[in-house]
C-alpha cells in the first residue's frame, strides 16, 4: 500500500493516541486536527505527525483542511452532552458527520473511515440514536466509506478500568447502575489495527466492522476484577433499576457527569456483538487477560512513586 495523506478529527484522545502510532508506521503522513493543539502536542514526536487547530464544524475550513488528503477519519464522539435534550449529541455526530461528508467531496477526498458504536440505533438513548443517524449520513454519502462499530474499547489510558481503578481506590462501596449490562470490550491496539487494515485494503470499502473482543463479561464483572487486580476488598451493590435512574439523575450534577440518564439508556442495551469484524480483517482479538493486569499494576507503581516523589520534595 502506497503511504498517503490522511487527515484525523478527534485523534488526539484515547483511541487516537494509539492509532496515530499505528497508522504513522505504515508510513502514512497524518494530520490530526484538534480544538486546542496546544494541549495536545505529544502526538508530534512523530516525524510525520502535525497536529493543527481547527474548527471541524465549519464546512469552509475544514474543506481547506482536509484538501490533498487521501483519506479522512472521523473519530470524534462524546458519550456526554451539556444539557439533556439530545442536541449536543446531534451536533458532535450527526452535523458534524455532515460536514466532514460535505469537505470531504468539496476537496475531492475520496476515502472517509468513520467510528461508530457497536448496536447504534437500538434503544432510545441520544448516544446510539445519533450514531446511527451519522452512519446514514456517511453509508448515504457515495464516498468510498468505511463504518467500526466497537464495544467498550480497553487499553492503557482507557475510561473503562482507568477510571473504575481510581474510583475504587477512594470508595469502600460501588453502589452499581445496571450493574448486569454487558460488554465484549476490545482491545484499542485491535481498534488501531482495524483502521490500519482497512486503509490497506479496497475490500473493506462500503463495510460496517463490529469490533468486539473474545470475552461477554458484565458491569459487575468488570468492577469486582479491577479492584482484585488493584488490590482492593470492595463492595459492589447493583443496584436496582429504580436506583439506578435516580443515580444517573444526580450524577448529571456532579462534576464530570459520572453517569447520566442518557448513558443510563445506553446501558439498557447490551454493548456484545454478531459478526466478527476483527476476525474479517485478519485480526485475531486479544483478551483483556493479557493486557489489563500488566496495564493495572503498572499504574499502581507509577501511582506510588508519584506519592513518593511528593513526599520527599524539597521545601
Ligand atoms: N473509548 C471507548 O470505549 C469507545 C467505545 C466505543 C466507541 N468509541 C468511540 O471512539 C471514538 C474515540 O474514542 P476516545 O475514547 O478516543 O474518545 P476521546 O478520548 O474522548 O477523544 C475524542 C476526541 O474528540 C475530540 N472531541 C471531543 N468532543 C468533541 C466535540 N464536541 N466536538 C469536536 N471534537 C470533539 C477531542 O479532541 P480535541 O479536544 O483535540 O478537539 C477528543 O480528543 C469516539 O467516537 C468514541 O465515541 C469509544
Amino acid at each position: 500500500m502506497k503511504p498517503r495523506k490522511i487527515v484525523i478529527l478527534g485523534g488526539t484522545g484515547f483511541v487516537g493516541s494509539h492509532m496515530v502510532p499505528r497508522l504513522h508506521a505504515d508510513g502514512h503522513q497524518i494530520t490530526v486536527l484538534s480544538r486546542n493543539r496546544e494541549l495536545n502536542l505529544g502526538l508530534t514526536v512523530l516525524p510525520r505527525v502535525r497536529v493543527e487547530n481547527a474548527d471541524v464544524y465549519n464546512l469552509a475550513h475544514l474543506t481547506r483542511k482536509v484538501a490533498g488528503a487521501g483519506a479522512v477519519i472521523n473519530l470524534v464522539g462524546i458519550l456526554n452532552e451539556r444539557g439533556s435534550d439530545g442536541s449536543g449529541f446531534r451536533k458532535a455526530h450527526v452535523e458534524l458527520t455532515e460536514t466532514v461528508v460535505a469537505a470531504c467531496k468539496a476537496a475531492g477526498v475520496p476515502r472517509l473511515l468513520q467510528m461508530s458504536a457497536l448496536r447504534a440505533g437500538e434503544g432510545a438513548s441520544h448516544y446510539l440514536r445519533t450514531r446511527f443517524d451519522a452512519e446514514s449520513r456517511v453509508r448515504d454519502s457515495r464516498l468510498d466509506w468505511t463504518l467500526f462499530r466497537p464495544s467498550v474499547i480497553f487499553g492503557p489510558g482507557d475510561g473503562l478500568f482507568f477510571r473504575f481503578a481510581s474510583l475504587l481506590r477512594v470508595a469502600p462501596v460501588l453502589p452499581l447502575a445496571r450493574a448486569d449490562a454487558k460488554f465484549a470490550p476490545v482491545y484499542v491496539g485491535d481498534v488501531a489495527e482495524a483502521f490500519a487494515r482497512a486503509l490497506a485494503h479496497p475490500h473493506s470499502v462500503g463495510h460496517s466492522y463490529e469490533l468486539f473482543g473474545p470475552r461477554v463479561i458484565s458491569l459487575r464483572e468488570i468492577v469486582q476484577w479491577t479492584a482484585q487486580l488493584i488490590g482492593k476488598r470492595r463492595w459492589v451493590i447493583g443496584l436496582p433499576d429504580v436506583l439506578g435512574k435516580i443515580q444517573a439523575r444526580v450524577g448529571e450534577w456532579l462534576p464530570g457527569k459520572p453517569i447520566s440518564r442518557d448513558n443510563f439508556k445506553s446501558l439498557l442495551i447490551d454493548s456484545v456483538g454478531d459478526k466478527d469484524g476483527l476476525g474479517e480483517l485478519g485480526i485475531v482479538s486479544t483478551p483483556m487477560e493479557m493486557i489489563v493486569p500488566a496495564m493495572l499494576s503498572a499504574d499502581e507503581r507509577q501511582g506510588t512513586l508519584a506519592r513518593y516523589r511528593e513526599q520527599h520534595r524539597p521545601v
